[in-house]
């Protein structure tokens, strides 16, 4: 077998991730955009010791369960790696996902899946990378997202995460690119000046535009052209990063119009959100998955809790009302100065946000108060071992994880089964539908007898 072969193979499975299983001389063949049942000629892209990377050239016998052909999920795929699957086959993708990847001792539940009644144009939040083709004296500014495990810009052609308002401000800043002349970031000759657009936007219909760019520029007439085109723009940031790195936004963010803030609400409670601060990416099941976490968590009035990587406030905020005191704890300064105006702005008293990684500042609660409850709801990175060995030495009774990262969760609720917790419940949720990505939710308890 070499690189670039070609076989005509029946798909038996998907893997946890949606990919196509297969198996050609002795090795497992994962097959990108086929599907379990399907038969289909591949094209073998990468080889390794006991397994193979290919991709799906042609179906020959199409899954009931394909809504879109070859073509067309080829062209999507890199934005969402499940775009081709129906959703009642996405969701079983997930839910297995979670079965296969959690290996415990714990006799736990899995509860079903919390759907998705949307699972298109969900995304509040888009960061696009621009781009440009010269072809003699004619050059094109393009915009997309990276193919497949490359810094190739796939044009977007519709949206299928995000939503029209974003689209629409998207063309416009490219006509203005194009018009102005503005040169685009070239990443392998590290010259140019325009790298990417992150536009956020909330429920209450506000939107953020943030241009990032390589050093500064004056954008006084494409700022004029986006508000009196779009009302919904609320606020306008430049953002200059002139690294050569993968992170896209740097922390030099500089106001060019409107309010620094955009406002969302989240059951019930209203949040300013800076540029920087983390927000869930989906509004409608960010709700449903909060609620779900305060559900296990069985709320009660005489609790001291932690809500770790709490970003802007929206779970420490949304459980203070029924809780005794509640510590939140988050990295990034601006998101703490967005928490702790959202507590001024939603009347609450019985918050305390700090600042720091918690792996440092869980430490100073250690011999405060007895906490009843932690909920952890880290990268997808996971949380820190040292973060771990702390909440273990305090015994805290019942812990809340929320994941967006399955297996660095697997990773630590090992850790946690084997220092005296048991896993009992966990529930996966649709946050990022027609990907891959599967959110969860577990319920941890302290065993009796480590009390
Ligand atoms: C998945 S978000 C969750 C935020 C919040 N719970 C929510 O639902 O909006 C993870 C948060 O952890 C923060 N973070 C990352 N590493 C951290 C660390 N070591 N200590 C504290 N916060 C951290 C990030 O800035 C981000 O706000």
């Amino acid at each position: 077998m070499k690189l670039n072969d070609e076989y005509k193979v029946m798909i038996e499975s998907f893997d946890m991730n949606g990919l196509g299983v297969c198996h050609l001389d002795n090795k497992v063949v994962f097959v990108e955009n086929a599907m379990e049942g399907e038969e289909a000629i591949i094209k073998i892209t990468s080889i390794h010791s006991k397994y193979v990377f290919s991709k799906a050239i042609e179906i020959l016998k199409k899954s009931p369960h394909r809504i879109l052909d070859l073509e067309e999920t080829n062209k999507l795929s890199g934005e969402a790696d499940l775009i081709h699957v129906d959703y009642e086959t996405e969701l079983k993708i997930k839910e297995n996902k979670v079965k296969t990847t959690i290996k415990t001792d714990s006799n736990y539940k899995i509860n079903p899946i919390i759907k998705s009644d949307n699972p298109y144009n969900y995304r509040n939040k888009v960061m696009v990378p621009f781009g440009e083709i010269k072809e003699d004296d004619e050059r094109e500014v393009v915009y997309g997202f990276y193919a497949k495990k490359s810094h190739n810009i796939i044009p977007i052609e519709n949206d299928i995460l995000t939503n029209e308002t974003s689209s629409q401000i998207l063309y416009l800043i490219q006509r203005y690119l194009m018009l102005f002349n503005v040169s685009i970031y070239d990443e392998t000759k590290q010259k140019g000046i325009f790298r990417e657009v992150m536009i956020r936007n909330t429920i209450n219909n506000d939107f953020m535009v943030v241009l990032v760019t390589t050093v500064n520029h004056d954008f006084q007439r494409l700022v004029e052209m986006l508000t009196s085109e779009f009302k919904e723009i609320k606020s306008i940031y430049l953002n200059i990063n002139s690294k050569n790195t993968n992170v896209v936004l740097s922390d030099d963010f500089r106001l060019l119009y409107g309010s620094p803030t955009i406002k969302e609400n989240i059951l019930g409670l209203d949040f300013e959100v800076y540029p920087a601060s983390f927000m869930q990416v989906n509004h409608n099941q960010c709700e449903k998955l909060y609620e779900e976490a305060f559900r296990m968590a069985d709320l009660k009035k005489d609790m001291n809790v932690i809500d770790a990587y709490c970003g802007m406030g929206s779970i420490t905020l949304n459980i203070a009302k029924k809780v005794k005191h509640v510590y939140g704890i988050e990295i990034v300064p601006d998101a703490i100065k967005n928490a702790n105006n959202n507590k001024i702005i939603n009347n609450i008293s019985n918050a305390t946000f700090i600042c720091g990684a918690c792996e440092d500042e869980i430490k100073k609660l250690v011999n405060k108060e007895k906490i009843d409850l932690i909920f952890f709801d880290p990268p997808r990175k996971g949380c820190a071992k040292e973060f771990l060995d702390t909440v273990i030495s305090m015994k805290i009774p019942k812990i809340i994880y929320i994941s967006c990262g399955i297996s660095t969760a697997a990773r630590d609720i090992k850790i946690l089964e084997e220092n005296g917790y048991e896993l009992k419940e966990i529930t996966p949720c649709d946050l990022f539908s027609k990907t891959s990505h599967c959110e969860t939710i577990s319920l941890l308890n302290l065993k009796n007898d480590r009390k």
